[in-house]
């Protein structure tokens, strides 16, 4: 051993060296989640201009990443011309106006927070991986491939996108608000009758959305059953969909300024969408450590003694813990 040790001495040294550096930033990122820095000048957002953007490859790649996020299915849909790994949604119909619109689960932070831990996963993820997480569960279907096209596409649009922000700074608006919690249950039988006097006539009266005429995506996206996102997705946690609606839906008429829904009316519609059926996946790996599950997903098992039901719709006043808005 000694010999080896005198005869191998400088690589040795520098493999221990490099272990012990490695081992410092896993531990380090493991034990800490990053929590980004809220900006106040949000609604200033320095979005770049697309009528700015060159005629180079870079352009052209950063072009398709925004038009595949735009329209996905035409790509990457049950008929897409790419390959078949969708469901038929579009990336836009949930991050609203190519994921730039202010509390329209806007992507402009995305490429500044990522890679980050997460406890969902209860790993580190990189952007592509959080990606194809919304491909595997948003829009219920496969991954891509992180070398193909069309994952350097949308990677070079978020980045160009979120070129202002700095590394792990939010912008308030950016993703999905977090509206005050109820002191009730959120009740799906209320929901039901916002629903048919605020949605049913774009979503159908069975949520099942409408067809683009002539195109593969929607003119209106199903909100529940087969076509729709799965269990696993954000929006089937009652939190993110109701904050979703409240500030988007109805479309065209509700702003973050002029919300058309009270607080009461999105959660109670939020509660019936979500209480409807939509594709099942076992996502028995999501949560590994328990203690960071977010309070509203509603699958087991739980850090505490609160039934399902009420991980579920609520009420969630009493029931906060730490990890409850990750
Ligand atoms: C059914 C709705 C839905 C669809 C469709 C969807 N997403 Fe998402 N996405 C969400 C929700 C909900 C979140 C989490 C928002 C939150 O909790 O703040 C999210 C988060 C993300 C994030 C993380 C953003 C951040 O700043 O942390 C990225 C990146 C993302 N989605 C990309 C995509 C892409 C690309 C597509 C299309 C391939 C897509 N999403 C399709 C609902 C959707
Ligand atoms: C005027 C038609 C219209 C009305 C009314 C409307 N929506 Fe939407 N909704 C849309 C459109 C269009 C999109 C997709 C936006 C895009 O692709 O740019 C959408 C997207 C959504 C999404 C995200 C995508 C999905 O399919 O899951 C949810 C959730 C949603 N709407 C819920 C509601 C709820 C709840 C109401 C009633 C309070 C409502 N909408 C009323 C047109 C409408």
């Amino acid at each position: 051993m000694l010999q080896v040790l005198r005869r191998h001495w400088p690589p040795v040294v520098i493999m221990i060296a490099v272990a012990a550096v490695v081992a410092r930033d896993v531990f380090r990122s493991e034990t800490k989640t990053v929590n980004p820095v809220l900006i106040n000048d949000s609604l200033q957002w320095k979005l770049p201009s697309l009528a700015a953007l060159g005629d180079d490859s870079a352009a052209s790649l950063i072009r398709y990443g925004r038009e595949l996020i735009v329209h996905t299915a035409d790509y990457l849909g049950p008929a897409g011309n790419v390959a078949h790994l969708s469901n038929g949604m579009n990336c836009q119909n949930c991050h609203l106006d190519a994921g730039t619109r202010a509390w329209g689960n806007a992507l402009v932070a995305a490429a500044a927070t990522y890679p980050v831990y997460r406890p969902r996963s209860g790993r580190i993820e990189t952007l592509s991986f959080r990606i194809n997480d919304c491909m595997q569960r948003s829009l219920n279907g496969a991954p891509l491939d992180s070398n193909s096209r069309e994952m350097e596409a949308m990677l070079a649009y978020l980045r160009w996108l979120g070129q202002a922000i700095a590394p792990h700074q939010k912008p308030t608006g950016v993703g999905l608000a977090s509206l005050p919690f109820l002191e009730r249950a959120a009740d799906s039988a209320r929901g039901r009758l916002v629903y048919n006097g605020q949605c049913a006539r774009c979503h159908g009266a069975g949520g099942e959305g409408q067809p683009a005429p002539g195109n593969n995506g929607y003119a209106y996206p199903p909100l529940w059953g087969p076509h729709s996102f799965n269990t696993g997705a954000g929006l089937y946690r009652i939190s993110r969909m109701a904050a979703f609606v409240k500030f988007n839906m109805p479309f065209a008429q509700s702003t973050h300024d002029a919300p058309v829904l009270s607080d009461e009316e999105a959660w109670d519609v939020a509660a019936f969408i979500n209480s409807r059926s939509r594709p099942d996946k076992d996502w028995s790996l999501d949560w590994p450590k328990i203690s960071e599950k977010a309070f509203d997903y509603p699958i087991g098992p739980f850090n505490d003694s609160y039934p399902a039901a009420q991980h579920k719709y609520g009420p969630f006043t009493k029931m906060q813990h730490p990890a409850a808005h990750k």
